[in-house]
């Protein structure tokens, strides 16, 4: 296969998002832009993979520490043609693919249909059509339609400016043309700097073909210079990503409020309301219902369940046929059997419910297994946590739990064992007792209330 270099500008400072966070690394669907592009690039089998960096360098190596790519550093930011010189030394002898770093939704299908073109004789450049061209470097072409030059836009004149096709900044040529083409590069423009952009005209002279490709959409080459682009961008992304599920047949309340940071996939008529965030690998069953406002994050739903508004379930395995919130938190390491069900403000942790158990209101149960069929009263706590170290409860099948039980860990509840409403079960219950630990009623008919005296 062909030697493949990518590299990736990523060296700006990003002034106009007013953040302390390196402009590459601000998220787009919870992942950093960079790596949005590293993701991409990935794709491609290179080589190897460049990422030339400047401002906040630190952050960005410690960001991407456990990418297969290595640093060249910009010290001064000198322009894109300076920046790129930076990785020249460790480029191989095949092909190179320049990215940006802030170019976050850059397609493969684009990419490799740049590199197609790419050989002795010809270079790829990927341009775009924009209705309002202003701020990019425009396409200069010949009178035989050949691209010839990039003109940017503090150096163009009026005629040059009324140019709408303009430059991505992603282009692919061969190492050896790179090689010779960045020495040769001069700061002598409106910037004072090394533009990367001066290649095009020195491929033209040389004779080489500057072979043009366009993105499929322009918010594919978008890049992100302040707040608000970072917004439209999110809000782009998400778009498609809703119209990919919608294509595969999930129903969403509204395709505009939907917000996926990872991956979600769903089975056949899922149904999903407005406002959920999907964060993660998230699975979703055939016909799971998710009310609206839900975060959900790996976690797995079985089929048929319904998830009721205001839900946030992290690190869950649910089996299938669940019930779950309205306003239910299902903290890590939940794991609910069939039929199992999860009420309005319950909070469950470690915790394994058995099939058509109910945990139905108010209540936390961590670091506990229930059997099958256990019925949790409205304000039951395990008391797993002693300060020190956490305990575990132990509830069996068919248990029933009163109302405002607590649990003191570690305790077991025997099979079809009952507590009674208000107990605090310190010692194991056995199967099929009842315990009660609350104080016994007393009661005294016709009871004079103390009166006041009167001075
Ligand atoms: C550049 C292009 C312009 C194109 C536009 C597309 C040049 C000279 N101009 O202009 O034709 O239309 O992108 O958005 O290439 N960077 C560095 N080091 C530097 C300078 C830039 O790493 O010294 C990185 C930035 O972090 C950024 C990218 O290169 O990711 C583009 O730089 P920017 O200054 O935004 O270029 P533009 O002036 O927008
Ligand atoms: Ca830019």
């Amino acid at each position: 296969m062909q030697d493949l270099d990518i590299v990736i500008l990523a060296a700006g400072k990003g002034t106009r998002m007013r953040s302390q966070i390196p402009k590459v690394l601000h998220t787009l669907a919870g992942k950093s832009m960079v790596q949005h592009v590293l993701d991409t690039a990935s794709e491609l089998n290179p080589t190897r993979t460049h990422v030339v960096i400047g401002h906040g360098a630190d952050q960005l190596r410690a960001a991407l520490a456990e990418s297969a790519v290595s640093f060249a550093v910009q010290e001064e930011q000198k322009g894109t043609g300076h920046a790129v010189a930076q990785a020249q030394p460790q480029l191989g002898n095949g092909n190179v693919l320049v990215l940006y770093g802030d170019v976050p939704m850059i397609r493969r299908e684009s990419l490799t249909a740049l590199l197609s073109h790419v050989d002795e004789q010809h270079m790829g450049l990927l341009t775009v059509t924009l209705e309002d061209p202003s701020g990019y470097g425009r396409i200069v072409r010949n009178d035989e339609g050949e691209a010839v030059a990039i003109i940017e836009q503090k150096d163009a004149s009026a005629d040059q400016l009324a140019i709408t096709e303009c430059n991505t900044g992603i282009m692919a040529m061969t190492s050896a043309q790179l090689k010779r083409w960045l020495p040769q590069l001069s700061a002598e423009n409106a910037q004072g700097e090394y533009y990367l952009t001066d290649v095009i005209e020195m491929a033209a002279n040389e004779g080489i073909k500057v072979c043009t490709a366009q993105p499929a959409s322009a918010v594919e080459v978008e890049g992100v210079n302040n707040r608000a682009q970072m917004a439209r961008l999110e809000r782009a992304y998400q778009q498609q990503q809703a119209d990919k599920l919608m294509e595969q047949g999930v129903a969403l309340a509204d395709p505009a409020r939907i917000d996926i940071r990872g991956k979600l996939t769903c089975g056949h008529d899922v149904f999903i309301d407005v406002g959920c965030v999907f964060e993660g690998d998230v699975e979703l069953g055939e016909g799971v219902h998710v009310g609206p406002y839900c975060v959900i994050k790996n976690s797995t739903i079985g089929a048929e369940s319904a998830i009721d508004g205001h839900s946030v379930i992290d690190s869950t395995v649910a089996a299938g046929l669940n019930q779950i919130g309205p306003f239910a938190r299902l903290r890590p390491g939940t794991r609910l059997a069939v039929k199992a069900k999860v009420g309005n403000f319950v909070e469950t942790k470690n915790a394994d419910v058995g099939e058509g158990s109910k945990i139905n209101h108010l209540s936390y149960i961590g670091d506990a297994r229930l059997g099958r069929d256990v019925n949790v009263g409205a304000g039951t706590i395990t008391c797993n946590y002693d300060g020190a170290n956490k305990h575990r409860t132990d509830i069996g099948d068919n248990a029933f739990i009163g109302s405002n039980s607590a649990l003191v860990a570690p305790v077991t509840v025997g099979k079809g064992a009952t507590i009674g409403a208000g107990s605090t079960i310190a010692k194991d219950v056995a199967e099929h007792a009842l315990a009660v630990t609350r104080g016994r009623h007393l009661e005294k008919s016709d009871w004079p209330r103390p009166v006041k005296k009167i001075k």
